[in-house]
């Protein structure tokens, strides 16, 4: 969307499935902002911190019809939090829904577009995320969906205040392939929205699977302010409702940054692992999501569960990722001659790599030996070199 944000994916928290709605809070929001501080992830760029669902007051709109935030839970009012976000230096996010309530059942947005634009530009808001729970005609009526969208769209527009503009299906229970239009409908992607959701709420791998499936098949609608959405990271902390494995989590990251989606945490900021720790905070996985020639990668190469994925950078090199799906430890990948010229590289031509994952910093290159060996080895060699050196498991190299 050209509306002055959102040329990059963004990077943050969303409150969604750390505080849910019944552990909605100013308290837990001002303590997930305070660990991405003290964890340096902040400094690192995450800085949109984004309140989903439930933090509206239940009891609904003021006497002037204004959206309000629940009293009991958030004290200072959104502004006060707003306020406080900023001096932080943080950005702040809100959610909304197109239907009269949210799929929580606070109050939505319908027929107060306007209004809720205007309100959300005095707080002072960054990002809106608007979701599709509850609407005149159900989900999937497409007319509705997109003409509630754009009114959004357009009153947030009018505010004069450049703000990050999010579209969420997930939560109407369709199929997930079902939820590809958004991207592809000529009234959707960038002509809508910043980001647009094209899967179901991400629980585990079997729906990781499934989105980067999507995904591949998306990219060609994404680009420089809107991005295809296959929903937050996970991590994979113990007692986390919903999460990965750890490399399973590491894989996600290094996949959407492969796939430029948004980069928002779902985890529980406060009590994350040193190992997702690491994980998020790896700066080159980092520069690759936001890599400024801004074009998504896509699927390279696939046999079985090994896969090999390319994403074009700004100075020509390209980020690969091998992603392995099973079972073993270690896997060899290998890049045919099709599969090179994707990435418009001769078969035999000579490469230089750097491992993003390797456990030595900076991860510059594969090591010394390998780095001189691979420059001399042979394009197809050389990939199955690689996936050994990355223990197969996962990893971005370029
Ligand atoms: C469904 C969405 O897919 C989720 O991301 C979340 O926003 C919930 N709705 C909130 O009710």
């Amino acid at each position: 969307l050209d509306n002055g944000v959102g040329h990059l994916p963004p990077l943050g928290y969303s409150t969604w499935n750390d505080l849910s709605c019944s552990g909605m809070s100013e308290e837990g929001v001002l303590s997930a902002a305070e660990s991405l501080r003290r964890t340096g992830l902040q400094k690192r760029g995450y800085v949109y911190v984004n309140l989903d669902d439930c933090w509206q007051d239940p009891l609904g709109r003021d006497a002037t019809g204004r959206l309000q935030a629940d009293p009991q839970r958030f004290p200072s009012g959104m502004h006060g939090l707003s306020k406080t976000l900023h001096e932080r230096g943080f950005k702040f996010g809100v959610y909304t829904d197109r239907g009269r309530r949210t799929c929580a059942g606070r109050e939505g947005s319908q027929g107060f577009e306007t209004l809720d634009a205007q309100t959300f530009a005095e707080w002072g808001v960054d990002f809106v995320k608007e979701d599709n729970c509850r609407s005149l005609s159900g989900p999937n009526n497409k007319s509705e969906l997109f003409a509630q969208f754009a009114l959004f769209r357009d009153a947030l527009n009018k505010t004069g205040t450049p703000i990050f503009f999010s579209v969420c299906g997930g939560g109407d229970q369709l199929p997930f392939s079902n939820l590809t239009y958004y991207a592809s409908d000529e009234r959707g992607g960038k002509k809508l929205a910043n980001s647009w959701r094209i899967t179901s709420d991400v629980t585990g791998s079997w729906t990781l699977r499934f989105a980067y499936k999507v995904d591949a098949s998306l990219r060609e609608y994404a680009g420089p302010g809107g991005f295809n959405d296959p929903d937050m990271l996970l991590g994979s902390s113990p007692g986390a409702a919903r999460r990965l494995g750890p490399h399973q989590s590491r894989t996600q990251f290094s996949l959407w940054a492969i796939l430029m989606a948004p980069m928002l945490l779902g985890a529980d900021v406060r009590q994350l692992t040193p190992f997702d720790l690491e994980t998020y905070s790896n700066e080159e996985v980092l520069k690759v999501s936001q890599d400024s020639f801004a074009q998504q990668g896509s699927l390279l190469t696939v046999k079985g569960s090994t896969s090999l994925w390319g994403r074009p950078l700004v100075d020509g090199a390209w980020a690969v990722l091998f992603l392995n799906e099973g079972w073993f430890w270690k896997r060899k990948v290998t890049c045919s001659k099709r599969c090179w010229s994707k990435m418009s590289f001769k078969r035999n031509s000579t490469v230089h790599l750097q491992d993003l994952w390797s456990q030595w910093l900076p991860h510059s290159d594969i090591g010394v030996g390998q780095a001189s060996r691979a420059a001399q080895a042979s394009g197809a060699g050389l990939v199955g070199q690689v996936a050994q050196t990355l223990q197969g498991a996962d990893g971005v190299g370029r």
